[in-house]
């Protein structure tokens, strides 16, 4: 399986600067990895960014997206209009979709649901709270955000879903998990995702690591057997820190 490396721009970002970004990993080389590279760029440089972009051979992914097609939902944004915009992928329950704005299990479960459905391939974003960790709570956490959303949900294939495991403590903080610690986390969330969905599926998922991935750890943490990516926030801000990063994904693949 190819692994999977996501710049997740957050509300950073200008179309120049994206267009920049893009011209310059074209230079460096990006159509010749084997990797799937994938820009989550905020919603408003989708539509001007996706011709630089398949010149690159870079998907585009939203932020996130809501879970009508339409309808008096002011300030949201349909799958419909997602793909419109060029959008080949989303994210659903970004620590900061579910820390910040308030997105509950439940918000997140419907937005995966329709955006799989609408035939976007998804990001589920899971991680546990500083405190969750300390009090020893995180399988507890991260077993449960996985079960909502991934227990009766009809139209996933492993292809077109996966899962980023973001502890919370680790996002923009400069703190990651141990590679240890995250190829732990993997294993044990294949495990669950087994449980729910099969052993066929859990085998073909992609498991993504996130949270102050850098040039000088991408090698460390994406050499682990059960780290199939990573989804990277501030280095992936800039085309030579993104790059390296791309960079470090083990021979061969
Ligand atoms: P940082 O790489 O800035 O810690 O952000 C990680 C993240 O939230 C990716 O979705």
């Amino acid at each position: 399986m190819n692994f999977i490396i996501g710049a997740n721009w957050k509300m950073y970002g200008t179309v120049p600067k994206a267009s920049d970004f893009l011209e310059e990993l074209l230079a460096l080389g990006s159509r010749s990895v084997r990797s799937d590279l994938v820009l989550f760029a905020p919603f408003t440089l989708l539509p001007l960014i996706g011709e630089t972009a398949a010149a690159a051979g870079i998907e585009l992914g939203g932020q996130d997206l809501f879970w009508e097609d339409e309808g008096a939902f002011t300030g949201e944004v349909s799958p419909g209009m997602l793909r419109e915009a060029g959008a080949t992928w989303f994210l659903a329950g970004h620590s900061e979709r579910r820390h910040v704005i308030g997105e509950s299990d439940g918000t997140v479960r419907k937005k995966l649901s329709k955006g799989l459905q609408r035939g976007l391939k998804g990001i589920l974003c899971v991680g546990e709270l500083l405190e969750e960790r300390e009090a020893g709570r995180t399988e507890e956490v991260v077993k449960g955000q996985i079960r909502s959303a991934l227990e009766g949900l009809e139209t996933a294939s492993a292809e077109n879903l996966v899962i980023a495991y973001e502890p919370v403590w680790a996002i923009g903080t400069g703190l990651t998990a141990t590679p240890g610690e995250a190829q732990r986390m993997h294993s044990l969330i294949r495990e669950w995702v087994e449980g729910i969905r099969g052993v066929a599926f859990a085998s073909g998922l992609r498991i993504q690591y996130g949270g102050s991935v850098k040039p000088d750890n991408a090698g460390d943490i994406l050499s682990r057997p059960s780290v199939n990516g990573a989804l990277v926030g501030g280095a992936s801000l800039r085309s030579d820190s993104f790059w390296a990063i791309v960079r470090s994904v083990p021979d061969g693949e």
